[in-house]
C-alpha cells in the first residue's frame, strides 16, 4: 500500500495502462478495481472483496474464473509444442482436432475452420470472404454489408464500422462507407404500439428489402447479425424474425453472417444461438465461449460453398490471402478442445436451460413492483431488465441522469458485477451457475434496485 492509500498494482496501473472502454476522468478519480483471483463464478478483489460476476466477465467465462482443468490442459501443451502457425500448409494435431469439433458442433456440413484470435478478426474474416465469395462468382461489385441499428460486432474498424452504435464510432469517424444499418428487431422499444409480433416482423423485413433496394442489390455483400443481440440490450427477435429476413436475403443473393460471439457454446440454451432462432447462416464466428475465455482463440466456420470460392479463386497456385500469426495456436486449440469436453460432461447447455428460466423468474418476481422497471427479457442464460422512468408508458429516462450505470455502480458495492447497456442491465453469468448463485444475484439486485430507487426518489440522481 502506497502512503496515499493507493495499492501499487493500482499507483502502477493508472500510470501506465490505457483502458478499454473506460472514462479516463473517472479512472484517474476512482482508480481501478485490481481483481486477483476466481473462484467459480466469483471474482476477489485486491482488498479481499468478493464479487459474484453475473456478466461472466465480458459474456465470455462460461466455466467461471479459475477452472483448474484448463490450466492443465494448457501446461500439458506448453511441455510439447509451445508454438507453432497455420501458414504455408502448416498445422499441428490439436488445430486439426478442434477444427473438426468445430464443424461438426456447428453443424456446418462439408464446412471448414478458419483460426483467428478475436471475435472482432472473426467478423472481420467473414466480411473478407463475402468479398471474395462475390468475385469468384463474377459479382465484384457486391461489398456493401448490412448490420441492424444497436448491434456489437467488436472493436477493429470494419467490426466497428458493422456496430450500430454511435460509442464505436464517434472518436474515429466511422463507420466506413459501405457499412449500412437496418431497424433493430427490439421488440420493446420499435415494435409499434398496437403492433402484433407477426407484423412486426413483416415491416423489418420490408424496410430491409427497402434498403437494399434504394442501395441497389448488385452493391450488396452480406447481412451480419447476433441470433440474440447482446452489447446492445439483450435484445431476442421477435418470432419468425431471421426466417423472414432469410427470404430477403435469398431474393438478392446476399450471404447471411452469423456473430455467434457471445451465443456460441450454450449461452441461449443450445450450441448455438443460430438454432435458437432458427438461422441458417453461411458462415458463423465462434470466440468467448470457444476457451471459456482462458485462451484468446477465435474461429469462423465456413459452408462448403465459400471454402468452393476460396478454391476456385486461388486454382492458378496463388494463396489465400488472409491469416494471423498466432492463429491455430496449439496451446489455444488445446485449451478449446478441453473446454468443449468439459461442456459436453457437464451438459452445459441443459444447465444453461435450466438455470435460464428460474433466473428469468425471480428477475421479475423482484422488479414486479419496482416502478422504474419497464421489461424483464432474454433467453437461455442471458437476461436484461431495463430501467423506465415511467413503468406505465415505458418512457425512458433521460440518457443524461445514467441511471444503469448508476445501479450498476450500486450493485457493484453489494458484490454483484452487471452490466448497464444504457438502461438496460445486463445479466449473462457464467454458464456453471446453480440456484445458490441465481439467489445470490437476484438478492444483491433487489438491494441496488431499491439504493436507486430511493435516490430517484430523493432526487439525488
Ligand atoms: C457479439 C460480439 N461480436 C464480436 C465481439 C468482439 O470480440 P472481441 O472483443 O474478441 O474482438 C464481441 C465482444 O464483446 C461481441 O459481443
Amino acid at each position: 500500500m502506497l502512503s496515499n492509500g493507493q495499492s501499487e498494482t493500482n499507483a502502477t496501473d493508472l500510470a501506465y495502462h490505457l483502458h478499454s472502454q473506460t472514462n479516463p476522468q473517472a479512472l484517474s478519480r476512482d482508480g481501478a478495481c485490481v481483481i486477483v483471483k476466481g473462484d467459480g463464478p466469483h471474482v476477489i478483489d485486491e482488498n479481499g472483496k468478493r464479487y459474484i460476476d453475473a456478466m461472466a466477465g465480458l459474456w465470455c467465462a462460461a466455466l467461471g474464473f479459475n477452472n483448474q482443468r484448463l490450466g492443465k490442459a494448457a501446461a500439458a501443451q506448453y511441455q510439447d509444442l509451445g508454438f507453432y502457425h497455420s501458414f504455408y500448409g502448416r498445422t499441428n494435431p490439436k488445430a486439426a482436432s478442434l477444427s473438426r469439433k468445430l464443424v461438426e458442433l456447428t453443424g456446418m456440413k462439408d464446412g471448414r475452420t478458419f483460426f483467428v484470435t478475436s471475435g472482432s478478426e472473426a467478423n472481420e474474416t467473414m466480411v473478407k470472404l463475402a468479398w471474395l465469395y462475390h468475385a469468384s462468382r463474377g459479382k465484384p461489385t457486391k461489398r456493401k454489408v448490412i448490420a441492424r441499428d444497436r448491434a456489437f460486432h467488436g472493436s477493429t474498424i470494419v467490426a466497428s464500422s458493422m456496430c450500430g452504435l454511435e460509442m464505436m464510432h464517434r472518436e474515429f469517424g466511422l463507420p466506413l462507407s459501405g457499412f449500412i444499418h437496418t431497424l433493430c428487431p427490439n421488440n420493446y422499444r420499435v415494435r409499434l404500439p398496437g403492433e402484433s409480433e407477426a407484423e412486426f416482423v413483416a415491416r423489418l423485413a420490408a424496410e430491409l428489402e427497402r434498403l437494399i433496394l434504394s442501395e441497389g442489390p448488385d452493391s450488396i455483400a452480406a447481412f451480419i447479425a447476433e441470433p440474440v443481440i447482446a452489447g446492445g440490450g439483450i435484445l431476442p427477435p421477435p418470432q419468425g424474425y431471421f426466417e423472414a429476413v432469410q427470404k430477403v436475403l435469398a431474393k438478392y443473393d446476399i450471404l447471411c453472417l452469423d456473430d455467434e460471439v457471445v451465443c456460441g457454446f450454450g449461452r441461449t440454451g443450445n450450441w448455438f444461438g443460430r438454432d435458437t432462432v432458427g438461422m441458417v447462416p453461411d458462415m458463423m464466428s465462434l470466440a468467448k465461449g470457444i476457451t471459456s475465455s482462458y485462451f484468446p482463440v477465435a474461429a469462423v466456420v465456413v459452408s462448403p460453398k465459400i471454402v468452393a470460392a476460396v478454391e476456385s479463386y486461388n486454382a492458378g497456385g496463388t494463396a489465400f490471402g488472409h491469416g494471423f500469426t498466432n492463429a491455430a495456436h496449439p496451446v489455444g486449440a488445446a485449451v478449446a478442445s478441453e473446454t468443449i469436453a468439459i461442456y459436453e460432461e457437464l451438459d452445459i447447455v441443459a444447465n444453461a436451460r435450466k438455470m435460464g428460466p428460474i433466473l428469468r423468474e425471480k428477475l421479475e418476481v423482484a422488479t414486479k413492483d419496482s416502478p422504474i422497471v419497464g421489461d424483464v427479457r432474454g433467453v437461455g442464460l442471458m437476461y436484461g431488465v431495463e430501467l423506465v422512468e415511467d413503468r406505465a408508458t415505458g418512457l425512458a429516462f433521460s440518457p443524461s441522469r445514467t441511471i444503469g450505470a448508476r445501479l450498476a455502480d450500486k450493485a457493484y458495492e453489494n458484490g454483484l458485477v452487471v452490466r448497464a447497456m444504457r438502461d438496460t442491465i445486463g445479466f449473462c453469468p457464467p454458464l456453471i451457475i446453480d440456484e445458490s448463485h441465481v439467489d445470490e444475484i437476484v438478492g444483491k439486485l433487489s438491494i441496488a434496485l431499491a439504493e436507486t430507487e430511493k435516490a430517484i426518489k430523493a432526487k439525488s440522481i
